[in-house]
C-alpha cells in the first residue's frame, strides 16, 4: 500500500509538471504567432514625422537631416542625408532596430530591443521604443533620402 501511495504521488507530480510544461509551450506558441513574418509596408510620410518628432523618434537629438531647421538638429552622429543611398532597407532596419548589434558601443538607442537597459521605469518595462510598424515607416522615409 505504501508503495502504491508513493507511486500515486509521483504520478501526480509528473502530471502537474507536464501540465505546467504544456502551459509554457502554449505561451511560447502564442508569442511566436504575434510576430508578423513579413513586416507591414512602411509609410514614408509617417516615418518622416517620427524622425522629426521630439517625443517619438528623437533621431535629431543626435543626427542632422537634409530638411528642417539645422539649429535644432544634432551633430553627434552622421547626417541622415543620403542614408537611403548608402544603406539598403535591410541595413537601415537593423541599425534602427538594434544599433548595438552592429556597434556594441553605440550610443544610438536600440529602438526595437529591450535588452541591456538599466533603470527602466516600471510603466515601460518590456516595451520597445518603436513598434514594428513605426520602424518600417522610418525605414521607408530614410530610403527617400538619396543625397
Ligand atoms: C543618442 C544618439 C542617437 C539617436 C537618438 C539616434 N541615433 Fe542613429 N546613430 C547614432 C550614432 C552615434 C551613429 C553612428 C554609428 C554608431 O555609433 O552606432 C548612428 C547611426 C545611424 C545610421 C547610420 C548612419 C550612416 O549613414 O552611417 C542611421 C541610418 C541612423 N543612425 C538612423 C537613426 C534614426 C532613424 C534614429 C531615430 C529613430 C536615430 N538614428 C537615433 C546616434 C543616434
Amino acid at each position: 500500500m505504501v508503495n502504491l501511495g508513493l507511486r500515486a504521488s509521483v504520478a501526480m507530480r509528473v502530471s502537474a509538471l507536464a501540465a505546467a510544461l504544456l502551459l509554457q509551450i502554449g505561451d511560447a506558441i502564442a508569442d511566436i504567432s504575434q510576430v508578423p513574418s513579413t513586416p507591414p509596408p512602411g509609410d514614408a510620410a509617417r516615418g518622416e514625422s517620427i524622425v522629426f518628432s521630439r517625443q517619438v523618434g528623437l533621431c535629431l537629438l543626435c543626427h542632422s537631416a537634409p530638411a528642417g531647421d539645422p539649429r535644432v538638429q544634432g551633430n553627434m552622429a552622421p547626417s541622415l542625408a543620403g542614408a537611403g543611398a548608402r544603406w539598403s532597407a535591410v541595413q537601415l532596419r537593423q541599425r534602427i532596430a538594434n544599433a548595438r548589434s552592429i556597434n556594441p558601443e553605440s550610443i544610438m538607442p536600440s529602438y526595437a530591443s529591450t535588452d541591456g537597459l538599466n533603470r527602466v521605469a516600471p510603466a515601460w518595462v518590456g516595451q520597445p521604443i518603436l513598434t514594428t510598424q513605426q520602424i518600417e515607416d522610418v525605414v521607408a522615409y530614410l530610403q527617400t533620402l538619396r543625397e
